[in-house]
């Protein structure tokens, strides 16, 4: 079926997904952070990370979610920070976070202890477990230097309208900076959605027996973003499938469809270990080896580091 027109995807937008009430201030937000690094000599990379939520009924208890823990998105952001990008990191709430993702499996009342024997006496203090932690030290110095310096943005969605409107107005934030901009979207976004006017406003009933879903085709963001919000950008799709065969076709096509810069090609089950980077010249096969792993290298130090060369030649051929 043909792509709607991108000013049919713009009016789908405003008509059919509710419009976030913080959206102007967020976008006014962006904008500026944007304008100030850029000034800075310094290039802004927008991430999304983690999955989007569908609600089935207005007044939500259910809804449909999308896998992601968020971690190729968080940690792809610090090695952002550390090429000399800022980062607009918008996220789904209580997803993966930058610095803080190394602890997430943690009970945090695990990695304290009293500084004596007699926790309950007033004159002991809680400190941290430096034998539970021992590289606590190392990660908060950086991310107070982050947040000092305040390159990273941090921005949470929880619904797909949510998502769909903060992205845009991103993309309108970012365009003020050309090239120099770069769209990383690792998010997991939902295909499928139930327009707000066919919504049960209650919770559906399982009295009135198994229950029926026929859901509508979520507009595809990423035309009118090459297109029309940030025409000068570096954007990069992210692909996942959990069938290896089809994985190369698919990212292909997306390319051919939405002519931009790059994809990133995964499949589920060994994303941590294996990604394709496929431009419209190339393919980049990024695996790590069991040294890499012993060693704690993460896939996603290869993939910005393949990026950001990548978008270096990409503001030379613009003139930017
Ligand atoms: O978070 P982790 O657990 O670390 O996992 C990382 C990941 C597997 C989620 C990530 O690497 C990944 O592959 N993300 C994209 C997954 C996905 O949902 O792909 P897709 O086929 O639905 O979408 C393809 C691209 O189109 C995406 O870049 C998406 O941003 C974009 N899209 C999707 C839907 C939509 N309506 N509009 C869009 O523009």
């Amino acid at each position: 079926m043909a792509e709607p027109r991108i000013s049919s995807i713009d009016g789908k937008l405003a008509e059919e997904f509710a419009v976030p009430s913080h959206v102007g201030e967020v976008k006014e937000k962006m904008t500026a952070f944007a304008v100030h690094h850029a000034t800075a000599g310094r290039r802004v990379v927008l991430i999304t990370s983690g999955g989007t939520k569908v609600p089935l009924e207005s007044r939500t208890v259910r809804f449909l979610d999308n896998f992601s823990s968020g971690r190729r998105g968080a940690s792809s952001a610090e090695y952002f920070i550390e090429s000399g990008y800022a980062v607009i990191f918008l996220h789904r709430h209580r997803s993966l976070y930058p610095y803080t993702r190394m602890f997430s499996t943690m009970n945090m009342l695990d990695a304290l202890k009293f500084t004596s024997d007699d926790g309950a006496s007033s004159n002991s203090e809680v400190v941290v477990n430096q034998q539970v932690l021992p590289n606590i030290a190392k990660v908060l110095k950086r991310y107070q230097e982050v947040k000092e310096s305040r390159l990273l943005l941090p921005i949470e969605f929880n619904t797909l309208s949510e998502y769909l409107h903060l992205l845009k107005a991103a993309a309108q934030a970012l365009s003020t900076i050309g090239s120099k901009a770069m769209f990383y979207l690792a998010a997991a976004v939902s295909d499928f959605y139930i327009p707000a006017s066919e919504m049960p406003e209650h919770k559906i009933q399982s009295s009135n027996g198994p229950l029926q879903l026929s859901m509508n085709m979520v507009p595809k963001i990423l035309s009118p973003l090459v297109k029309d919000w940030a025409p000068q950008a570096f954007v990069i799709s992210f692909k996942l499938e959990t069938d290896a065969t089809i994985l190369l076709d698919k990212a292909r096509r997306a390319l051919e469809t939405y002519r931009h810069q790059a994809v990133v090609a995964n499949v589920l089950d060994s994303r941590r270990g294996y990604v394709m980077v496929v431009t419209p010249e190339t393919q980049v096969e990024l695996i790590l080896t069991e040294e890499d792993e012993k060693n704690d290298v993460e896939i996603e130090d290869r993939i910005v580091n393949n990026l950001t060369s990548a978008h270096n030649k990409f503001i030379t051929r613009q003139g930017g």
